[in-house]
């Protein structure tokens, strides 16, 4: 018998046991590891974090240190690799080519040792590694540039604005780039873990694993909101014109970027501390003119919208963030990537300790008993 009733989208159906993250949408908690987002935001690094994820605890002095060297060592990518880059199109979008290249990393590693803790831990380090690499050359490549190579001397995420801008960051901006990769780090099961999950399950290698992610996020429903509210926010231009503006939005039943979410009905923990790294920034290198446009909408969203549980999510701040740290708008999913690279590696560690693989049902809607009819006779 079929006793179950199918839920559009999967909504609210358990997909995994998991024990990495966990959010509670009314009190507005997101913790990874049992550990507050607020309190990794102040504390942690994004590299601390992504070792907590993966393997489920605060690592040692020396743990770090050790996993930092490796990851440091593991930057560079494969002239091979850089070379199938070049041949990328330069109007392609920076998602697909980073698609394409963590696939591509499988042709050099893959050697399926998923019973091997080693062979683990380098997937782990290739991968958290190299996909700031790729971004970062692919940004220069698509220009005819040839890629920054890393630097050594510099942390995870001195080093990625390095490799953007050929210059070395200000540290309060490596720093504020740092929190944001860990805010980004992991947030349960979201579409695009789900979709790593399903490829882990069929013991494919890791490469496959995030390159299937990678696809997963690129959709306009999942990553990137915050470029279009960038745009919004552009459009309503003043803080005089945010009312007109959202009385015409409501008027015509849309969606405001950056609000709403399904699992959070209070704003969003992660754009709280998002807003007040923005006001860090703003501080040290000027404000943005529409910083006060974006206040001003939350406000007014919130009076009118309040009530449905409808607030500002992840991506209504980090916009504003990544544009004063001169990021292009369109390596905004991509760094989401390099962010979530580690949740989806957490995934599929856990995945792989009791592995089965995903095969769910489905309610069969079509005919039975049809008659082939043979091409000339039909119309
Ligand atoms: N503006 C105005 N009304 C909204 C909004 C919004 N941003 N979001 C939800 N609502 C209303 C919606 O119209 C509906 O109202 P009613 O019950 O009267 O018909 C109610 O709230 C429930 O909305 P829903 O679309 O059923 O909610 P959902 O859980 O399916 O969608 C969402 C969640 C995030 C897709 C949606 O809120 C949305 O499209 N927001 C704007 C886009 C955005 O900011 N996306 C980033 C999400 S966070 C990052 C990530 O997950 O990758």
């Amino acid at each position: 018998t079929t006793t179950s009733e199918f839920k559009p989208g999967l909504e609210g159906v358990p997909a995994t046991l998991s024990s990495i993250s966990y959010v509670d949408g009314q009190k507005g908690l997101l913790e990874y590891r049992g550990i507050s987002i607020e309190q990794l935001a102040e504390q942690s690094t994004f590299l601390e974090t992504s070792y907590l994820l993966i393997w489920g605890k605060l690592p040692t002095k020396d743990e770090l240190a050790d996993f930092e060297h490796e990851i440091r060592y593991h930057r560079r990518i494969k002239y091979r690799i850089r070379d199938m880059m070049k041949c990328f199109p330069e109007t392609g979008h920076p998602m697909d080519a980073l698609q394409t290249s963590a696939a591509a990393l499988g042709l050099f590693y893959s050697r399926r040792a998923l019973d091997n803790p080693d062979y683990i831990r380098q997937a782990v380090v290739r991968l958290l590694a190299k996909i700031p690499t790729m971004v970062a050359a692919f940004k220069l490549m698509r220009k005819g540039n040839d890629p920054v190579q890393p630097r050594d001397d510099l942390d995870y995420s001195a080093n990625f604005l390095y490799m953007l801008s050929e210059k070395e960051p200000d540290p309060l901006a490596a720093h504020v780039f740092d929190v944001c990769l860990t805010l980004h780090a992991e947030h349960t099961i979201n579409a695009s873990t789900f979709s790593a999950m399903v490829t882990a399950s069929t013991l494919t290698d890791p490469y496959a694993v995030i390159a299937s992610a990678v696809g997963t996020l690129a959709g306009p429903l999942h990553g990137g909101a915050n470029e279009e509210v960038l745009e919004m926010l552009e459009e309503i231009g003043s803080v005089e014109n945010v009312r007109p503006y959202l009385d015409n939005l409501m008027e015509k039943k849309a969606k405001i970027m950056g609000f709403g979410h399904r699992v959070y009905k209070v704003k969003d923990p992660r754009a709280t501390i998002l807003q007040n790294l923005a006001e860090q920034l703003f501080e040290k290198f000027g404000s943005d003119q529409y910083y006060q446009v974006a206040v001003e909408l939350e406000k007014v969203v919130q009076e009118r919208l309040g009530h449905k549980g409808i607030y500002a999510n992840v991506d209504f701040y980090s916009g504003l963030v990544y544009r004063k740290l001169g990021i292009p708008s369109d390596l905004f999913t991509p760094i989401f990537a390099i962010a979530r690279v580690a949740g989806w590696l957490a995934h599929w560690k856990e995945q792989l300790v009791k592995n089965r693989i995903y095969r769910p049902t489905q309610i069969y809607t079509g005919n039975h008993a049809e008659t082939y009819i043979p091409i000339h006779e039909r119309n």
